[in-house]
């Protein structure tokens, strides 16, 4: 009997080495080398999902121009944020990757889509659940399907075995951590485990054009779990995320083979299931009467949908030597550049106050045309004066103070208006010339931070 072989994996990376050493040459952290049980060398048609036999190699070599396009055969789903999401339905064949924190709605939102999909053959496959926990979430989302079959097993042998039974259109696996091949000796959710199932379950969906939904948790630092090497072998990469504090949870396309990676859906989680949110603007500006300082409303996008987001404020004296800098759904460096050219360009004194920013709502914001309405926030309340409630952002602000062009200001200036607003604030570089007459919205074109302050204040 040969000696099992093992190999040291990063838990961070997936770097495999022969040697434990105590950094990652590859990622570079530190204590991340954990030894598993491999058994190497496997030929390909001993993993589960057998290959079927080849008789020649010309057999596969395909001309191009024959290959048919499934372009059109995308599955579309009752949920219009995830057939968004996905760059319009799901794709025949495709291997889908959808990371969350633990408890974020991962397991609430396939169900729910899957029991909705009452046209196919769905299987959910669950490594974490037992059919009866399954079935009373199924009851709470009160959805009635009977092409909706449930498999609580983590071997790949046996679930490729069932599959071959039911020739299910749609596989969900719940989650590609408790999974495990019989090939692989190392414990399921270890490297070498994720990345052969991942490896099999690539090959199933392939070969029979079924699409493969995989969720994955993430680790404390939101990487998925596994890390790496699954984002190259699945076609699309989805997170799920959201504050526990709140009941929004947006969907968000980190890579796409199909589509766009910047699209965005938001839900909320309600006592029946997630409910899609059609109008995000509304629900993330906080309805109020009286006005307040350090408030202001920027224009952002999220993929290809205009959203406006309040962004909150609060400059007060620093009590403490060392001045305080915290930011919520904002990035922290980008603040502390923002109060930097406040500071320089400006000649305001930040660096004597704390400074706490917050997107309301619970939600991330990465579009630089957030940067506005961030450091009008912060000058309203270093001045504590309110920033009138009918006025919004959008713009980049550089380095030097200028406030430069963002994309797609047209939409942005549509969205502002829709909502009821009087005034948007764009870059002068934004060519407002061309469109300020289209709406009746008043379009204020700035170039310079000290422009928008000496407007405002
Ligand atoms: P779950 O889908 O189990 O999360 P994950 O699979 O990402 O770990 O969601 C769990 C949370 O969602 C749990 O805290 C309860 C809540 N929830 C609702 O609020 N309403 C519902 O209808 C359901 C099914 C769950
Ligand atoms: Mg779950």
């Amino acid at each position: 009997m040969s000696k099992i072989k093992t190999a040291f994996f990063c838990q961070q990376c997936g770097y495999e080495s022969a040697k434990w050493s105590g950094r990652c040459p590859s990622c570079g952290q530190w204590n991340t080398f954990v030894e598993e049980k491999i058994q190497k060398d496997i030929p390909l048609r001993n993993s589960s999902w057998k290959q079927p036999e080849l008789s020649s190699a010309a057999d596969n070599i395909v001309n191009l121009s024959e290959v048919s396009s499934t372009e059109d055969e995308r599955l579309i789903t009752g949920d219009a944020e995830l057939n968004r999401v996905l760059g319009g339905g799901i794709v025949p064949g495709s291997l889908v990757l959808v990371g969350g924190e633990p408890g974020i709605g991962k397991s609430t939102l396939f169900l729910q889509n899957a029991l909705q999909l009452s046209q196919i053959t769905t299987l959910y496959i669950s490594g974490e659940e037992s059919a009866q926990q399954i079935k009373m979430r199924a009851d709470r989302l009160k959805i009635q399907n009977d092409q909706f079959f449930l498999l609580t097993e983590t071997s790949t042998q046996t679930i490729f075995q069932e599959i071959k039974k039911l020739r299910p259109q749609l596989v969900i696996v719940d989650s590609i951590q408790t999974l495990q091949s019989p090939f692989i000796e190392a414990a399921p959710g270890s490297i070498s485990q994720i990345r052969e199932t991942t490896a099999e379950m690539q090959r199933f969906a392939k070969e029979t054009h079924t699409p493969v939904f995989l969720i994955g948790h993430i680790t404390k630092d939101g990487a998925i779990a596994g890390p790496k090497i699954l984002e190259h072998m699945v076609d699309t990469v989805l997170q799920f995320e959201g504050d526990q504090h709140y009941a929004y949870r947006i969907l968000r396309t980190i890579k796409n083979r199909f589509g766009s990676t910047s699209e965005l859906g938001i839900y909320e989680m309600t006592g029946y299931g997630l409910r899609q949110v059609t109008n995000p603007s509304e629900i993330l500006i906080s309805q109020r009467e009286d006005q307040l300082s350090g408030v202001a409303i920027a224009a952002t996008m999220e993929g290809m949908r205009p959203m406006l987001v309040e962004v909150q404020a609060l400059v007060t004296q620093s009590v403490y030597g060392t001045p305080q800098r915290t930011a919520t759904g904002f990035d922290l460096r980008r603040l502390q550049l923002l109060l930097a050219v406040l500071e320089k360009r400006g000649g305001f004194h930040f660096g004597v106050k704390d400074v706490f920013l917050n997107i309301a709502g619970g939600i991330r914001v990465e579009d630089p045309a957030i940067d506005l309405a961030v450091l009008c926030a912060l000058l309203s309340s270093y001045e504590d004066t309110a920033i009138g409630s009918k006025i919004c952002f959008a713009g980049e602000v550089g380095l030097s103070g200028e406030i430069r062009a963002v994309n797609r200001i047209e939409q942005r200036i549509a969205e502002a208006e829709k909502l009821g607003f009087d005034k948007i604030f764009i870059s002068r570089y934004n060519k407002q010339g061309a469109h300020s007459g289209k709406f009746n919205i008043e379009v204020a074109p700035v170039g310079r931070v000290d422009e928008v302050y000496q407007q405002l204040f």
